[in-house]
């Protein structure tokens, strides 16, 4: 599939339609749960979201992931007969022996005909990825596909991984990233070229206070409860990064834990603009009912 297509222009009509069905099987009602109150600047923030959201990608500043270093980091790979560089659309990550959080904006065009995609595991070469066919797809039932408010998606393949699934972090523990705190990001998405990238990509990025991604000359609210920015300068997830792990090893522990997946920003290492990731911990209940 040609990149630029990808992943919410091309298929936005299409995927609030198969998005809305999706949530309404599983007896939600998402959309009942707006404030009024909080209208206004939904509006607003929604057309800036579609404004900022189609930006031209500009960068990745990452290094090569060495063998085996996250070998929870999957591909989802759009069916073709071209190699993996041609198919690749976005990021997901192992969180048990067949299941994948990643994005919900990653998953609405596919939901009901998973025949087109392969989750690819096990390797940081894109074209000797492992491919397991999907056997389920859940949408987060909140997920706003104009806002990404809510922005998860978990997949089921029909055959097991060989790799680990990542820890996630876990609301009980309190376990909690502090602003500053460092993060691993990592990804096929493109580089200032716009090209996807053939080896695993790796970036360390910061926690940003919300209070500053959300400021005037930032995201102005855009940043919802459900979002935690991290930025380095130089450094940032981009196009076809989605849905992808944001990775930390907190106080106390040697072991990573995911705590975010990658969602969406301005341009890409933009200055001002971090990159937005969508926070397990918010959401731990709604994983842990479908794994
Ligand atoms: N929405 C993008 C994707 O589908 C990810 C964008 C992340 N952008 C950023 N500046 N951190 O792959």
């Amino acid at each position: 599939m040609n990149y630029a297509k990808l992943p919410i222009a091309a298929a936005l009509a299409l995927l609030t339609v198969v998005g809305a069905r999706t949530a309404d099987a599983q007896g939600f009602t998402p959309r009942s749960l707006q404030d009024p109150a909080q209208t206004l600047t939904r509006e607003v923030g929604k057309s800036r979201a579609a404004e900022l959201r189609s930006q031209i990608p500009r960068i990745i500043n990452g290094d090569d992931a060495a063998t085996g270093e996250f070998p929870h980091q999957v591909s989802l790979l759009e069916e073709g007969n071209a190699p993996g560089l041609e198919r690749h659309f976005c990021g997901g990550s192992i969180i048990g022996t067949d299941t994948i959080l990643t994005a919900a904006h990653c998953v609405t065009w596919f939901v009901g005909v998973t025949d087109f995609v392969r989750v690819g595991a096990g390797h940081i070469d894109l074209d000797q990825l492992t491919e397991h066919e999907i056997a389920g797809v859940w949408i987060h039932p909140f997920y706003d596909d104009i806002t990404l408010d809510f922005d998860f998606a978990i997949i089921k393949t029909r055959t097991n991984f060989f790799d680990p699934a990542i820890k996630l972090i876990d609301a009980n523990e309190n376990q909690t990233l502090g602003v500053g705190d460092l993060a691993t990001i990592t990804g096929w998405g493109v580089n200032e070229n716009g090209e996807i990238q053939q080896v695993l990509q790796k970036a360390e990025v910061n926690v940003v206070a919300r209070t500053d991604c959300n400021s005037v000359d930032a995201y102005d609210g855009m940043v919802s409860g459900r979002m935690i920015c991290l930025a380095s300068p130089g450094k940032d997830a981009c196009q076809g990064d989605s849905g992808g792990p944001a990775i930390a090893t907190l106080e106390g522990s040697d072991e990573p834990i995911l705590f975010g997946t990658t969602s969406w920003g301005f341009g890409c290492a933009e200055p001002e603009f971090p990159g937005v990731y969508s926070r397990v911990i918010s959401v731990r209940d709604w994983i842990d009912s479908i794994l």
